[in-house]
């Protein structure tokens, strides 16, 4: 059935992806986004992407008055809440820049959807909140824990939603993703990080293009088959996909998710795929491990199939020729070569 989806940080990454395959399914997105750290190019490739211009209001989505303004014009239905910073490097060098950004645009959004009436909402949470763990797969009843700022605004907010949930009448998907990758197929849209990134995808990517010299491998001595760790890397299509999955399937109180495929790839792994989707090797050297990673972390997604009648089906290889389709199109993402930094 149509219905109106406020998404807030709708321009990002994840919320990109999922505004397309939201209109693709017949929904109306009306996006919310400050800009913080996306461009508003991305609405012009969603719009000739599906042909459809979604209503775009930019507003920092703490604050409250703006907020009303669009659940008055916008007769919303249900929201999906990405609007956040992300960063775990930046989150431990600024804490109360994510402490004030994280629960300040979430505290604003809930108490405006009490206000309005408005009681379904899928929240952007990350498997980070289970810590550092030595036991995989990993369930949703895993013990829980942050182990950075970032991480604690994640925790700290799906608390906050359970206690809300618990005082009734609201229908809340907390999606624990484990490693969101690759693009739309069509390259017009993906990931666009600012600065040096954190992560091996868009690491490697920007080598692959000639951005970045070699990228780092972090650590070669963990206990996996190869030595280098495993991550369970989602396609952002399937991620999208399961986005529209917990909308349809929401049910009365607070129910967390993990959304991955189930399966682990090292970093070898990845490197591998990469260097066949780009077509030539990727230079890379090892280096020491990085503090607070894990070995092994990867999903299990029974619940999610079970509840949600989701599951990933995009394959690592997928993800690499997505992903350098959108990297080898935008080599500067968004921005263009002048305002990125270099080398
Ligand atoms: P992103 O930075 O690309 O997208 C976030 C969007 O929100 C950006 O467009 C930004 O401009 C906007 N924004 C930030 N603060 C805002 C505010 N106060 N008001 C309005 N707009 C604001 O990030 P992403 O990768 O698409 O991640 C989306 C969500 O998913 C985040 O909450 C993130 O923590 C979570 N998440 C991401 C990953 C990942 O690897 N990308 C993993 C787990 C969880
Ligand atoms: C990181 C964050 C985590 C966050 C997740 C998704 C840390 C410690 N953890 O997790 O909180 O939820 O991103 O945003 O930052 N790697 C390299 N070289 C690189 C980059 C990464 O070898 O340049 C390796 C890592 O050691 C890891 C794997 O690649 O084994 C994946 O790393 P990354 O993409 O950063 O994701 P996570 O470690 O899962």
């Amino acid at each position: 059935m149509s219905s109106t989806v406020l998404v807030t940080g709708g321009l990002g990454y994840i919320g990109s992806h999922t505004v397309v395959a939201l209109i693709e399914a017949g929904h109306r997105p009306v996006i919310v986004d400050d800009l913080s750290n996306s461009s508003i190019a991305v609405l012009d490739a969603i719009a000739s992407l599906t042909g459809t211009r979604p209503t775009f209001c930019q507003l920092d989505v703490a604050d409250r008055g703006a907020l009303t303004a669009v659940f008055d014009d916008e007769n919303i239905d249900s929201v999906i809440h990405f609007a956040g910073l992300k960063a775990v490097g930046e989150s431990v060098e600024h804490p109360l820049r994510y402490y004030v950004t994280n629960y300040g645009a979430t505290l604003s959004l809930l108490s405006e959807m009490m206000a309005q009436g408005v009681h379904d909402l899928v929240f952007s949470s990350s498997a980070t909140v289970y810590g550092v763990t030595e036991t995989v797969p990993i369930d949703e009843d895993a013990p829980l824990g942050a182990i950075n700022p970032y991480g604690a605004t994640k925790l700290g907010i799906e608390g906050m939603l359970e206690d809300v949930a618990s005082t009734g009448g609201w229908r809340i998907a907390l999606l624990r993703y484990f490693n969101p990758v690759g693009a739309h197929p069509s390259g017009a849209i993906g990931e666009d990080p600012a600065g040096i990134p954190n992560n091996l995808m868009p690491y490697l990517m920007q080598v692959a293009v000639g951005r970045r010299e070699q990228l780092m491998v972090f650590g070669d001595d963990y206990d996996t088959p190869d030595g280098t760790g495993i991550r369970d890397y989602i396609h952002v299509m399937d991620l999208a996909e399961g986005h529209l999955a917990a909308l349809d399937h929401l049910r009365e109180g607070c129910r967390a998710f993990n959304l991955g495929t189930g399966a682990g790839a090292s970093v070898l792994d990845v490197l591998a795929a990469a260097s066949l989707a780009v077509g030539e090797a990727i230079p890379y050297v090892i280096a020491p491990r990085r503090a607070g990673d894990a070995a092994c972390v990867y999903a299990d997604v029974t619940r999610a199939r079970s509840e949600l009648d989701f599951s990933a089906t995009r394959t690592l290889e997928e993800m690499c020729v997505d992903h350098w389709r959108w990297q080898s199109l935008h080599p500067y993402g968004f921005a263009g070569p002048d305002t990125v930094e270099s080398l």
